[in-house]
């Protein structure tokens, strides 16, 4: 089955107009899932010419599965980004947020280490559930094929590629980051923290009754 757009476009934002996501989601995200689709049909008919040919440097395999990665991802980190747009910024209330409080010591302390981090990467940061640790953590990553951590879940991607921001805020990355907070839907964070960190298993065993809560019922 080819990969399909999930997620919808957020509009009506505070401080990011519908036009940079009529542009972000509908040519660029959608653009991924598409690619995402090519690649995978070619790979499908690979030739054993082409296997024999796999090279390092540069290969016709090599450029297919570069392709994959940059597209997969580029599709994944796009869906959780739109999805977790379009509320009121505030995380009060959610198990994500005391989990935040215990690792950053506060949502402020927080919010300045992703904001920084989001300074600092030429891509993304990305807030994610690490299950290796049971650790939330904040990744970045120049790239979005380069920088992930294997396991983890992402709650909380931040694109920071100029094309997010720069219609709205010309090089102004900062400005870009505080309307990006206030347009946050932490019910949706918190849904995306509590699976990904949930230990139940299919027959209903738990270890985490109160993480598990939304999904039991
Ligand atoms: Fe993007």
């Amino acid at each position: 089955m080819p990969h399909v757009v999930k997620t919808p476009q957020p509009k009506n934002l505070k401080g990011i107009l519908d036009k940079t996501n009529e542009i972000h989601h509908g040519k660029l995200y959608t653009g991924y899932v598409n690619k995402r689709n090519e690649v995978e049909e070619r790979l499908a008919k690979v030739n054993p010419e082409d296997l024999a040919s796999g090279n390092q440097t540069y290969s016709f395999l090599r450029g297919l599965k570069e392709g994959e990665t940059f597209a997969a991802n580029g599709m994944i980190l796009h869906e959780v980004f739109f999805d977790v747009l379009g509320g009121t910024g505030d995380p009060a209330g959610t198990h994500v947020l005391e989990e935040i409080e215990k690792e950053w010591g506060g949502f402020e302390k927080f919010k300045e280490m992703f904001a920084a981090c989001g300074m600092s990467a030429r891509g993304w940061a990305i807030l994610a559930y690490d299950p290796s640790d049971g650790k939330l953590h904040i990744f970045t990553a120049d790239a979005q094929n380069q920088g992930g951590v294997w396991g983890a879940t992402p709650i909380l991607p931040l694109d920071v590629y100029e094309h997010a921001y720069f219609i709205d805020f010309g090089s102004d990355r900062k400005s870009y980051i505080n309307a990006f907070f206030e347009n946050l839907d932490w019910s949706k964070i918190d849904r995306r923290f509590t699976q990904a960190s949930c230990c139940c298993s299919p027959n209903g065993d738990c270890d985490c009754q109160d993480h598990c809560h939304d999904n039991h019922n």
